[in-house]
């Protein structure tokens, strides 16, 4: 089991950073939605992640040709999709093992997804339940709940699906599914959740509206879509990290350059905004996302927040954000976020064990948590295997310093973390 062992600032830092990770979510659709098209996509940037080359494996595996020449990837579409011989691993992705059911349930074959063992325990009825009522053919453990999961791909109906959760990964497999049927189908959530998948099949000519009442139609394409020309800009969620070290140490500051200002995904830094931080952004391009720098500089102690509402928009930042809440003054409360609890991990009770071995009080809801401001101590951090959890422990260290155990998951999203972690403390990695 790999640890990693960070050292508190010396000093406050000035941290420009042009190296945040690629985009997880907008990597993984790059992959799986070239496809889509009959011509050779062109992507830039790509996440050289294990879960986004997991997809981009699976690509393959379905016929597509892929070249790599470092993050630059192009994908040459097969005439028609084959079957693999063998299963499709997607390891900790739920967004590639979910995207991939509504994309192979509309394709003729026989189609095996797995994942490591901590996918397969996740929930994956979310995305089953619905394509099977439109004809789709997937069977699973705990009756079509967990992974391996296998698909018989097939036609597929049109629909009318209201989902009960708001969750973009289960829009995004509808969305895929849709594109399959004979007539126009309609989705709709109750919060808009993380729009990659809209604005980039829009992009590649898939005609996607919503209505005032808030349902998207979604209209087959009669052609093959058209190649993806993009350069996948720096993760919000992974630039998260080192906004939240620049808020909670006296004198820093952090600049994160080519970072989707998507709204979306920005959410977190308008919390950490409001609990004190110094935040500008700049918006720089738009192309399928707005793109632009983000900077954060420590101005004052952070205050405390309730955080109650917008929580898809924020989800995968709540780990870092429980990091600034534990160093806020007063009592931090997050509710409606029972989400987390099938995260990579259950993040509710992951966050709170991380703290209360730091030395923070803590109480735990069923959809969220109660941290009570303070100063965290130097701990041993188990991070349960979770990408999010070791990284935002990791940022604790850079103020107070920490010991996070079972880090090999940062490599799922955020290969380079340690290289940026060092330039501002001292960082020691073994076994
Ligand atoms: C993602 C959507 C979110 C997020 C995940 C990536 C995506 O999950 O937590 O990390 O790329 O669509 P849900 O849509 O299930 O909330």
């Amino acid at each position: 089991m790999k640890q990693l062992t960070v050292t508190a600032a010396p000093k406050p830092f000035s941290l420009v950073c042009d190296t945040i990770a690629p985009d997880k979510s907008i990597s993984h659709r790059c992959a799986m939605f070239a496809l889509l098209s009959d011509q050779r996509s062109e992507i830039k940037n790509f996440l050289q992640g294990e879960d986004t080359l997991n997809s981009l494996r699976i690509v393959e595996q379905l016929g597509a040709t892929v070249e790599r020449m470092g993050s630059d990837v192009t994908i040459s579409p097969p005439a028609t999709l084959s079957e693999p011989g063998t299963v499709l691993d997607c390891g900790n992705a739920g967004t590639g093992m979910r995207l991939f059911c509504g994309l192979l349930a509309g394709i003729e074959g026989h189609f095996v997804l797995t994942g490591d063992k901590y996918l397969r325990s996740r929930p994956m009825r979310r995305v089953t339940d619905p394509l099977r009522a439109i004809g789709a053919k997937i069977g699973g453990r705990a009756e079509g709940n967990l992974a391996p999961l296998c698909i018989s791909g097939g036609a597929l109906e049109p629909f009318r699906y209201q989902s009960p959760i708001d969750s973009a990964q289960v829009k995004s497999a509808l969305i895929l599914a849709a594109l399959r049927a004979k007539n126009p189908s309609y989705y709709k959530e109750s919060f808009l959740s993380r729009d990659h998948t809209e604005r980039m099949l829009r992009g590649m000519g898939v005609e996607i509206t919503k209505d005032e009442e808030g349902w998207i139609k979604i209209i087959p394409p009669i052609h093959p879509l058209k190649p993806l020309k993009i350069t996948v800009p720096a993760d919000p969620s992974s630039g998260f990290f080192f906004a939240v070290a620049a808020a909670i140490t006296p004198g820093a500051k952090t600049t994160l350059t080519n970072v989707s200002l998507n709204p979306t995904r920005i959410e977190a830094y308008k919390v950490l905004e409001k609990m004190g931080a110094d935040i500008t952004f700049i918006l720089k391009e738009d192309i399928y996302e707005p793109i632009g720098d983000i900077s954060i500089c420590y101005q004052e102690r952070l205050r405390s927040i309730t955080v109650d509402s917008n929580i898809p928009w924020l989800i995968d930042e709540l780990p870092a954000l429980a990091i600034a809440m534990a160093t806020a003054e007063g009592t931090s409360t997050v509710r409606n976020a029972e989400e987390l609890r099938v995260k990579e991990s259950d993040r509710i009770s992951a966050t709170l064990e991380g703290l209360q071995r730091a030395g923070i009080q803590t109480r735990e809801q069923k959809d969220g948590y109660d941290i009570v401001g303070g100063t965290l101590h130097d701990a041993t951090i188990n991070s349960h295997g979770d990408h999010r959890i070791a990284m935002a422990f990791a940022i604790a260290g850079v103020r107070f310093g920490m010991r996070i155990e079972d880090i090999a998951c940062i490599e799922t999203s955020f290969p380079n973390f340690y290289t940026i972690l060092r330039e501002i403390s001292e960082v020691k990695d073994g076994n």
